[in-house]
């Protein structure tokens, strides 16, 4: 792209000379994980923005200024909401007065595993009834390269206008990683492609005004493929060293140690940690939208595959390993024991439970007849999910040293950081930590076993 291109005039120019004045309001779909935190770096970084979600409870709660995503504060949500920088609508009609559309919202996998672009398809739909010339849209979620150009553009190319002419689309992968406190939305470098150069001139400028580092890209295929090639890369090394856990295990050597000595070479070597197996909305997901993608071209995806077997089987692994310590330390089964698994999300200091290994622990403890209860600060409640709907109602218990003395055994899942370990060290008969949780807090007990 030339700067050139963006000085000379047209609608792109209207758009970035909007953007550049902050005159430009812009409009996130999508208020979850993802769209929630941009939508506030948004309205912090001085643009008037609207928020839409088709769920009205959400949109209700945040137009009172309270929030329910750990990354933004209520705090932070009721002073925008009072300086009239952000508003949350269900009213799509509300799109014509935008200049920047962003796309934030969920791009799950159907029951056979294939891309579900739905909600995609569906939002797209939405915009177009409301388009109008100069508006730059861009979609942030998680997909195979060519959706931006495949899927979304002919939708909105079906009004008759032609994207970068009369509209401007781009891609640009959201980066959030929940509950890390060293990164947020406007410090993460955001990868960014516009279809064509005026589309990319215009994103450019919107993302500059927003995040500290924007990398833009050829094409928005390749941004997409940036994206998923991050998410693949998390999900092989964590299988990898989830293979390494069994092995070392079976060997009598800790994992763990071996990965922190691992470390400690300065180059050349990245730590990945094992665990009860893959969560979240990204990492078990993301990696089969390429899969599906490669068949069109007759190519197999067999490291995702392969990944993927590794980090499905490991939940089995850790009931497996629980089973023998059970019946090791306390001579008891599995079936006439009663556990409390502790940490419900899928990771560290987060309330998120999709696709949460934790359910498929709870789930396997239940079929073998194991009387299982759980424990987590962040979610005192199962939400309905459509896997686990069994699960739906469950309420976390307190813990207290009585009541962890009432269980044989504790089944560590998730190691948030405000959770009590020295009481549960004191009072545990028998801990199975999936996480190094103790370990690297410096306890030491043949009563607390790895897995
Ligand atoms: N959660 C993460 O850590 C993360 C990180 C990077 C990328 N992503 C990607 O970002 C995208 C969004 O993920 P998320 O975690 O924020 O999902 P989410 O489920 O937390 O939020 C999605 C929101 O979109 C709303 N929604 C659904 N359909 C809608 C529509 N037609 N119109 C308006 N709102 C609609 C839902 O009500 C929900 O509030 C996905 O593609 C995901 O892969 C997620």
């Amino acid at each position: 792209m030339n700067q050139n291109d963006l000085e000379t005039s047209g609608p792109h120019r209207t758009t970035a000379q909007k953007i550049e004045s902050r005159q430009a309001v812009a409009a996130v779909i999508g208020l979850g994980y993802v769209g929630l935190p941009l939508a506030a770096a948004i309205a912090r970084a001085g643009f008037r923005t609207v928020g839409f979600d088709i769920d009205p409870a959400k949109v209700n709660q945040l137009n009172t200024g309270t929030s329910y995503i750990e990354a933004v504060p209520s705090e932070c949500l009721a002073d925008l909401i009072y300086q009239d920088r952000f508003r949350a609508t269900s009213d799509e009609s509300e799109l014509s007065q935008c200049d920047v559309v962003v796309i934030c919202v969920p791009t799950p996998l159907t029951k056979h595993r294939e891309p579900d672009l739905t909600y995609i398809e569906t939002t797209t739909r939405m915009i177009a009834r409301y388009m109008r010339a100069g508006q730059l849209i861009v979609l942030e979620s998680t997909t195979y390269p060519g959706t931006t150009e495949e899927v979304v553009k002919p939708i909105l190319e079906a009004t008759g206008m032609r994207s970068g002419r009369d509209f401007f689309l781009a891609f640009s992968p959201e980066r959030e990683d929940p509950g890390n406190p060293h990164f947020h939305t406007t410090t993460i470098p955001k990868i960014v492609a516009g279809d064509g150069p005026l589309a990319s001139g215009v994103a450019k400028a919107f993302y500059s005004a927003v995040i500290e580092r924007v990398v833009l890209v050829s094409s928005p295929a390749t941004a997409e493929a940036v994206k998923i090639t991050e998410n693949i890369f998390r999900a092989v090394n964590i299988a990898l060293v989830n293979e390494l856990k069994v092995i070392y295990d079976a060997m009598g050597i800790d994992v763990w140690e071996v990965i922190d000595a691992a470390a400690s070479k300065p180059f050349g070597y990245m730590p990945f940690y094992p665990g009860p197996g893959l969560g979240g909305h990204c990492i078990p997901i993301d990696p089969f939208y390429l899969t599906w993608k490669s068949r069109e071209y007759g190519l197999a995806t067999r490291f995702i595959e392969l990944a993927g077997e590794i980090n499905v089987a490991m939940p089995r692994y850790v009931i497996s390993r629980f089973e023998q310590a059970l019946d090791q330390h306390l001579s008891k089964s599995l079936g006439s024991s009663k556990v409390l698994l502790v940490g419900l999300a899928y990771k560290k200091n987060v309330s998120d439970i999709r696709e949460s290994p934790s359910l498929v622990l709870l789930n396997l403890l239940e079929m073998r007849g194991t009387q299982a209860d759980y424990h987590d600060p962040y979610v005192t409640e199962v939400p309905a999910t459509r896997d686990h709907a069994e699960l739906a109602g469950r309420r976390s218990v307190n813990l207290t040293p009585e009541i962890i003395r009432s269980y044989d055994a504790i089944l560590l899942a998730t190691d948030h950081d405000n959770l009590d370990y020295e009481m549960l060290y004191d009072h545990a008969r028998l801990i199975l930590d999936t996480r190094n949780a103790f370990g690297k807090r410096g306890y030491r007990s043949n009563k607390i076993v790895k897995a």
